[in-house]
């Protein structure tokens, strides 16, 4: 094909400034941050938080344990579930909910169309008590400023708050799960506006699966409020 000295001197002009910018007619949004950078945001304070936790001194519970047990699932999922701590499985795999309950806790999850690559989940504290005992008051305080900043960067549309330890720590020590489960809470973590649902904790279901049936309840009003936010 023959072209023209200034054709040519076209094209080598426009392959030299982009030429998206000729072609495409679409407003360029300057203010929009792309996904990428987005996600590489969040990745790196992600990183930073759990390296603030692994660094922290004087931790009985720390340095009894075997690993950091920090989080599991999508970050970009707009699900967020929180636990009590680690027990001895997770203890070992540095992740969360890998033992009995956290087996229960996957089917849970199947019955309304969830996994783990769904949602995101991690706990209030994040080494294992020793001999599984819940975690003291002052342990609670101690690792409340992470899970909050976790929150904040998960930046979830939806929590589910799984046993009284993490209602207690979220949402207040005068109230019991009992009155508690089954309603929505609008609630803020720093930036982060989420809708908050307490359930009962996977190993209480174990000890008492008569409650089976009010998990069940819960678990549908999430399936639901997950359709009506359409995530
Ligand atoms: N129980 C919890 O609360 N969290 C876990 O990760 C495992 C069991």
């Amino acid at each position: 094909m023959f072209k023209n000295k200034s054709s040519v001197k076209l094209i080598n002009y426009y392959n030299l400034i982009n030429h998206n910018l000729i072609y495409n007619n679409k407003a360029i949004n300057r203010y929009k941050k792309d996904k990428f950078e987005l996600a590489e945001n969040k990745a790196k304070s992600l990183e930073q938080l759990k390296k603030t936790i692994e660094n922290l001194k004087n931790c009985d519970l720390k340095n009894h344990a075997n690993n950091i047990v920090f989080g599991d699932g999508n970050p970009k999922s707009r699900i967020m579930l929180i636990g009590e701590a680690p027990g001895a499985n997770e203890d070992q795999e540095g992740l969360p909910f890998v033992g009995r309950a956290g087996m229960l806790l996957d089917k849970m999850l199947a019955a309304i169309n969830l996994d783990r690559k769904k949602v995101y989940i991690s706990n209030i504290i994040n080494y294992r008590p020793p001999e599984n005992r819940r975690p003291t008051e002052g342990e609670i305080k101690r690792y409340l400023p992470f899970i909050s900043k976790h929150i904040e960067i998960i930046n979830p549309k939806i929590i589910v708050l799984l046993g009284s330890t993490a209602m207690n720590a979220l949402i207040g020590n005068d109230v019991v799960i009992s009155k508690m489960r089954g309603k929505w809470i609008e609630k803020r973590f720093g930036n982060c506006k989420a809708c908050v649902i307490i359930t009962f904790h996977p190993a209480f279901l174990m000890r008492q699966p008569a409650q089976k049936k009010m998990a069940w309840i819960d678990l549908k009003m999430i399936r639901d409020k997950k359709t009506k936010l359409k995530i």
